[in-house]
């Protein structure tokens, strides 16, 4: 079986006493709960690993893409393992848009994350744009070659479908394009990887997950769990997530 994962973006929101999600969390945990990363922002990374309870793993937003040097204000894959925590989202279309992360400033974080020994959370998605000309398809197989090193196993890098134009929009596409999506990039990840890497590496989807649309997406074979933002930052809208995802 998959492993099935929820993940929580927390994006740019919470100070300290946002930790306390974290514990409430956890005792609205069902019984076969999936496994369940909160990326808080950087500041949180230390208190949140030691305030994370049993069943909740830390990860962060971004990671620079070298080990170490003259990078006011950034921070490298090493400092985040220093901190507990074991993943790291990257090439985020946010991230992607407002700091013009390219595909291969997204690979080359690949690499510095495994070397940090973080799992990646390794983002792509189209922009409406696109969707609108038919090229989803063609955006995402570009940014599946071009943002993921080799070196992928079967454990090493989770991968999340973020279509731009559903993030914090409340807009989702329909069953039928989700599972296009995820059975064009698992097509793809066998095509690279063969088929035992190629079929184990998690795909999650991303973008306007709800308690109330959740179940829905997870029907998707292809869809092994959820990146999720606005609803993850409080237990309260992100536990119902999880229970749907424990119980696809
Ligand atoms: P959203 O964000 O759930 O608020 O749409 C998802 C994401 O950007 O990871």
């Amino acid at each position: 079986m998959r492993r099935k994962i929820a993940a929580g973006n927390w994006k740019m929101n919470g100070t300290s006493t946002a930790l306390g999600e974290l514990v409430a969390l956890s005792k609205a945990l069902p019984l076969n709960a999936p496994e369940v990363v909160i990326c808080p922002p950087a500041p949180l990374l230390f208190r949140a690993t030691e305030a994370a309870p049993e069943g909740v793993r830390i990860g962060a937003q971004d990671c620079h893409m070298q080990a170490s040097g003259a990078f006011t204000g950034d921070i490298s894959a090493e400092m985040i393992a220093d901190t507990g925590a074991g993943f790291v989202i990257i090439g985020h279309s946010e991230r992607r848009a407002a700091h013009e992360e390219s595909n291969a400033d997204v690979r080359a974080k690949a690499r510095s994350a495994w070397a940090a020994g973080l799992t990646p959370i390794l983002c792509i998605g189209e922009a409406l744009d696109d969707r609108e000309a038919n090229n989803t398809l063609d955006i995402i197989g570009g940014q599946l070659a071009g943002s993921l090193p080799d070196g992928v196993t079967k454990t090493n890098t989770i991968i999340a479908y973020e279509p731009i134009w559903a993030i914090g929009t409340g807009k989702i596409p329909t069953l039928e394009q989700i599972i296009e999506v995820h059975d064009f990039i698992r097509t793809r990840l066998i095509a690279r990887f063969g088929k035992d890497i190629g079929d184990a590496i998690p795909l999650l989807y991303g973008g306007s997950v709800k308690p109330d649309n959740a179940a829905m997406i997870f029907e998707a074979e292809n869809v092994a769990g959820a990146l999720v933002g606005g609803a993850s930052l409080k237990a309260d809208d992100f536990a119902p997530i999880i229970a749907a995802l424990a119980a696809s």
